[in-house]
């Protein structure tokens, strides 16, 4: 039986590395024409790659000039962990991430698919309504004002970065639908990839705790299915959707807080 994604060409953002690389390497496998995007060299060759910052509107309009039309997939994974400052933080995880997608979509075939990663750290998004409508229309310039504003400091971006994902997914369930492209979202828990060391210091007892209700952290291999899976046609139906990938922590969390 043939791959569903075969032949079928997918931009791969943060592929240098953890999830991203994994994702580029599995595409690949299945028969993907990928095109992998990474502020670092890209190690694995693909199709196609291109050095690039996500976190730069400039680097976003070189990159987009460079790439081909006839998209069928983005894949959404380059991000920063809550060590790094606040405002390239929003910068790379949302802002541009953001800004790629929608300079992107012209470039993108019909019934394309855009995959978003988000995180488990996203979780709270319904009770931060405030600051993340606020976000709706925030660019490069006003990121660091916007984080002074709303108090986005330090470990907060990447959780407030995560938040604004997945409501601006949810957002676009629909926003494409003519042309039938679609966006949906993954929100892994703890993967053990390079930035899994960060999000330990950052989540301190939190992260004792959550090692020691998980049987094990999820790997690179665990999402990149996923991603695979949302990137191909069988999962069309399947829109604006935040799909949790943590061996049941989200679960956990959500039970646990609300008394189940
Ligand atoms: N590892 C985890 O526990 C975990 C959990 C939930 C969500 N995530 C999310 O998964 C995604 C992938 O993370 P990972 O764990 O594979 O981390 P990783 O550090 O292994 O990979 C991230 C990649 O993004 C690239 N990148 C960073 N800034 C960039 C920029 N400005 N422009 C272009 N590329 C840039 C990095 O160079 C790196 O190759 C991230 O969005 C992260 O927030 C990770």
């Amino acid at each position: 039986m043939s791959s569903p994604l075969k032949g079928k060409t997918v931009v791969v953002t943060g592929a240098a590395s953890g999830i991203g690389a994994a994702t580029a390497a599995y595409v690949a496998s299945q028969g993907a024409n990928v095109i992998s995007i990474d502020i670092k060299p890209i190690a694995t060759p693909t199709e196609q790659s291109f050095q690039a910052d996500i976190g730069d509107k400039h680097s976003i309009d070189r990159l987009i000039q460079e790439l081909p039309a006839n998209i069928h997939g983005l894949a959404n994974i380059a991000g920063l962990p809550p060590t790094r400052a606040a405002v390239d933080v929003i910068k790379v995880n949302l802002i541009g991430l953001k800004y790629l997608t929608e300079q992107l979509v012209p470039k993108l075939a019909d019934g394309a698919s855009i995959v978003n990663l988000a995180s488990l750290a996203g979780l709270d998004w319904a009770n931060n309504r405030e600051s993340i409508m606020a976000s709706a229309t925030l660019d490069f310039d006003h990121t660091e004002a916007f984080c002074q504003t709303h108090a986005i400091a330090g470990a907060r971006s990447y959780f407030f970065s995560k938040e604004a994902l997945i409501v601006w997914t949810m957002q676009n369930r629909w926003t494409w639908r003519s042309r039938g492209i679609r966006m949906n979202a993954i929100s892994p828990g703890p993967v053990d990839t390079p930035i899994l060391k960060d999000f330990l210091e950052t989540l301190g007892t939190r992260a004792e705790e959550d090692r020691r209700v998980m049987d094990r952290p999820g790997t690179p291999a665990d999402v990149a299915l996923l991603i695979a899976f949302l990137l191909a046609d069988e999962s069309g139906w399947i829109r604006g959707a935040n799909i949790p990938c943590d061996g049941g922590m989200f679960s956990h969390v959500l039970c646990q807080k609300h008394g189940f």
